[in-house]
């Protein structure tokens, strides 16, 4: 038997003032609801509904990688309305778990809590105590505490207001309930919506059990209506992450100034300085130094930096291999497709793309290098230019071991220059070299003598 998962997320958002449907707000490079889609499916053995509404075509265009039933709730009348649209999907026996495209930092093991309490004759509430509940339902009990309804903060007196005790929204229930008593919820409240919170007076008046389940924190069930709330709910969540990294034994000059958009992987002893932002799947091996302002990685790339490489400050590593004992930086920029094995060395102000420098070898200054194979223990001298590109197609250079090119040298692709071979400083370099060859392409110094400079009139 499955359970059922339904990701309410049909709400406009009016509040985040964008042209993006809410729930495609991002936190840490995720869409708010790729984050909820992504919780819902470490819960095993579930099948994911999701009501939509406003934007539906822009938000459903976004996931069509992922297995969803997708739902249309063309008006929204209230939570309850937006589930009952579920209804038809879902299975006769087990569970349903209501979650929200906008509460996105709920986890796995509060949510497999709060299944575990319920059964063919009850319902779970995750809940939340709150100095500031405004804006929240409130939690009543009655006199030996057992949950007995859920009243908006718009229908409640000024003594439910004074509870402290709110609903997340996220709930669990027996399936059979569910189909039961949502069709008794009535739209007779302050809003003249229906409220899915409803179910809880329901299911109480009825004798059937009703839990409320506190959360583990208040970011979990934290909730994101404007650009200020995702502001600091992208803090409180880099860091959880930051955290993470430290007790993992990752130092951090400041916690505070980190961003992960993705998923980082330290080994033993690495060292990150401020200001870094770390994109897509980045694997860094042991004993590595990372300085400050250095983005590495990009969303949906893979970089790995092997065992003791340092990256310095403000350097860019889109998506790359590096091996170890590399040193890149200051202020290089790694593009995709780049390779760099042991112990080579790039500089400030070198690009790489597509290309693949060999051990030893040393880009160390203000040079491009695309579309290049180079080998081992080369010097690339400062100022050096691949011409990878003739305004339409991409030619590939290769440089073979041992090699020496001057600075100020472009070499025009298609190339090949051979094992041991040397390039003058300030050549232009459009046919191959081969192995041992030294190669001059510029022009003759000419030295004039007894040259008058030109006078002032
Ligand atoms: C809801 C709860 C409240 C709880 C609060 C927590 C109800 C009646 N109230 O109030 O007890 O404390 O969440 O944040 O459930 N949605 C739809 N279709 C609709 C209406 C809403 O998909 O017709 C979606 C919205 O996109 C939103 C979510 O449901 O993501 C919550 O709806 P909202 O109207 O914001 O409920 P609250 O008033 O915040
Ligand atoms: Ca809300």
């Amino acid at each position: 038997m499955h359970n059922d998962i339904i990701i309410l997320a049909a709400g406009k958002g009016t509040r985040m003032r964008s042209l993006r449907a809410k729930v495609l707000q991002t936190l840490a490079g995720r869409p708010l609801l790729q984050h909820v889609i992504d919780t819902a499916k470490n819960l095993e053995n579930s099948h994911l509904h999701i009501v939509i509404g406003h934007d539906a075509e822009q938000v459903k265009a976004r996931f069509t990688h992922e297995k969803i039933n997708w739902i249309e709730q063309q008006q929204q009348l209230g939570t309850g309305h937006a589930v009952k649209q579920a209804l038809p999907a879902i299975s006769k026996e087990g569970i349903s778990l209501i979650l929200y495209g906008d509460v996105p930092l709920v986890s796995v093991d509060t949510l497999k809590s709060l299944i575990a309490h319920v059964d063919a004759n009850s319902m779970a509430v995750l809940s939340v105590d709150l100095d500031n509940p405004k804006g929240y339902g409130r939690i009543l009990r009655n006199a030996e505490g057992k949950v007995v309804a859920i009243v908006e903060e718009k229908d409640a007196n000024e003594q439910q207001r004074a509870v402290k005790e709110c609903n997340s929204g996220i709930i669990a229930i027996a399936n059979g309930l569910l189909q039961h008593y949502i069709h008794q919820i009535s739209n007779n409240n302050a809003q003249k919506e229906y409220y899915l919170t409803d179910l809880i007076g329901l299911l109480a008046a009825d004798g059937k059990n009703v839990y409320a389940i506190k959360a583990s924190s208040e970011a979990e069930v934290q909730g994101v209506n404007d650009k200020k709330q995702l502001a600091q709910l992208e803090r409180s969540y880099q860091r959880l992450l930051a955290d993470k990294l430290l007790v993992e034994g990752v130092t951090l000059i400041d916690p505070a100034r980190l961003d992960i958009r993705g998923n980082v992987q330290c080994g033993m002893d690495v060292s990150i300085d401020v200001n870094c932002v770390f994109l897509g799947q980045v694997i860094i091996g042991d004993e590595v130094t990372i300085g400050p302002n250095c983005v590495i990685g990009s969303l949906g790339k893979k970089v790995s930096i092997g065992h003791g490489s340092e990256i310095k400050a403000n350097s860019i590593i889109e998506e790359a291999t590096i091996a170890e004992h590399v040193v890149i930086g200051p202020y290089a920029r790694i593009r995709p497709g780049t390779q760099i094995d042991k112990n080579a060395k790039i500089g400030n102000f070198v690009e790489t793309k597509k290309s693949h420098i060999g051990e030893g070898s040393k880009v160390n200054h203000l040079s491009y290098i695309g579309d290049a194979k180079i080998g081992k223990n080369v010097n690339i001298g400062a100022g050096t230019i691949t011409c990878n590109y003739d305004g339409v197609n991409k030619f590939n250079t290769i440089i073979d071991d041992e090699v020496f090119i001057g600075s100020n040298t472009s070499l025009v692709a298609p190339l090949t220059i051979g094992k041991t071979a040397t390039i003058g400083a300030g050549s232009t370099i459009t046919s191959n070299v081969n192995d041992n060859e030294l190669a001059v392409g510029r022009g003759k110094q000419r030295n004039i003598q007894h040259w008058t400079r030109p006078q002032k009139k």
